[in-house]
């Protein structure tokens, strides 16, 4: 157990020892985990494990045919947490009975790597300091804007300066449905395209309603300026209201609709808030077309920055994923500043 708890980069000073890789979940974002592992064919990494319930037809599905015959596909978690693997990778989603299993994991020595908004936001900082205690990682470069690096960018590119503001589009869903109703498409239609493309949470109401998104807030507040937000108190607002209509109105008026997050730090109060917003239609909000994500962060010092790119889908999601997973194989060391509680203006 003592070398289990050793960083994995001074485990893997054996140049010839490869990280071993457990995937959590063979969904949209997992199943596009194994097939760039698959095809990028990194020589440090080995994905050796592969958990999901009812995994049989996980197993046989055509998004199974990239992956090595070497690999042990099991429903058993104790199978993973058990076994040798050094990187769990978690892309199941939701609060549990996933938590429970990745304090295992992360007691265990092994380190994690997820993209579930919902469980960092609500128990990031526990968990964190768990990974600490134990001597691991836990990442999740990919919980906020699926493919646009906007926390490695933050945390490494911007914690020199200080951010009072973040603003933008953090739910490719709720964007795909507001520019394609803007392009004359009805709602209904548009959100079952989205779930079909893999880009809706497993409850859509996550996205439309704004809990989503509200998630990802948190966690950008909380690398950003430094204060923890508590998801509930985040007011917030469903996109499932917005007619047809109101995009006319909106053109009168130079406009168009999305789903904007929001937070302002005010002294101790961060002001934070999720909803249909109007945007003037020259603003780059308005041109964020589909799944595309778009966050501003406004510094003191170095004024605003932009990061832009896909936020939700398989393939994008996965790049992030794959990217964190590369950096934990490599021992990655991340900035960590002091965090305090924050009133939201609820
Ligand atoms: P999916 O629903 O497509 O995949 C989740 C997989 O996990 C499914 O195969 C599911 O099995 C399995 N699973 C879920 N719960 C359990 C459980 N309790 N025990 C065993 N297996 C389980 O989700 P996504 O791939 O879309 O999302 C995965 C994570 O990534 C989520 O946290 C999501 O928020 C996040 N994410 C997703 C993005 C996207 O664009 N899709 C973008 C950024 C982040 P089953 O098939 O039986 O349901
Ligand atoms: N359902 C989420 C979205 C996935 O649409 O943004 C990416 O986090």
């Amino acid at each position: 157990m003592a070398t289990k708890k050793k960083h994995i980069s001074e485990n893997k000073k054996k140049k010839d020892s490869k990280v071993k890789v457990a995937l959590l979940g063979f969904g949209t974002v997992g199943s596009s985990v194994a097939r760039i592992l698959a095809t990028s064919k990194f020589p440090s990494i080995e994905l050796t494990h592969i958990f999901n319930r009812n995994v049989e037809r996980k197993r046989t599905s055509e998004a199974a045919r990239t992956v090595a015959s070497s690999v042990v596909w099991t429903d058993s978690i104790d199978v993973i947490l058990r076994s040798d693997v050094d990187i769990v990778v978690e892309l199941m989603g939701g609060l549990n009975p996933v938590e429970g299993w990745i304090r295992k994991a992360l007691t265990a020595g092994k380190s994690v790597v997820t993209a579930n908004k919902q469980l960092i936001a609500y128990r990031g900082p526990g968990l964190v300091k768990l990974a600490a205690q134990h001597k691991v990682h836990l990442v999740h470069g990919a919980a906020v804007a699926g493919g646009v690096p906007v926390i490695p960018g933050m945390l490494q590119g911007l914690c020199g300066d200080q951010v009072t503001k973040l603003s933008g589009i953090v739910n490719g869903t709720c964007n795909y449905i507001l520019s394609r109703m803007e392009a004359g498409a009805d709602y209904a239609t548009v959100l079952a395209d989205a779930q079909q493309l893999g880009y809706a949470e497993s409850d859509p109401s996550a996205d439309v309603d704004g809990f989503d998104a509200r998630a990802k807030l948190c966690i950008l507040s909380r690398i950003a300026m430094h204060a923890e937000l508590d998801p509930d108190a985040v007011a917030t607002q469903t996109i499932s209201t917005v007619e047809a209509i109101d995009f006319t109105y909106a053109k009168e008026l130079n406009c168009t609709i999305r789903q904007v997050s929001r937070a302002e730090l005010d002294g101790k109060l961060v002001h934070a808030r999720v909803a249909p917003m109007l945007v003037p239609l020259a603003s780059p909000m308005a041109w964020s077309h589909g799944t595309q994500n778009m966050v501003v962060v406004s510094g003191r010092f170095g004024g605003d920055v932009v990061f832009s790119g896909h936020g939700a889908g398989g393939e994008p999601t996965a790049v992030a994923v794959v990217s964190d997973l590369l950096a934990v194989a490599q021992g990655c060391n991340t900035v960590e500043l002091p965090i305090k509680k924050a009133r939201g203006d609820r």
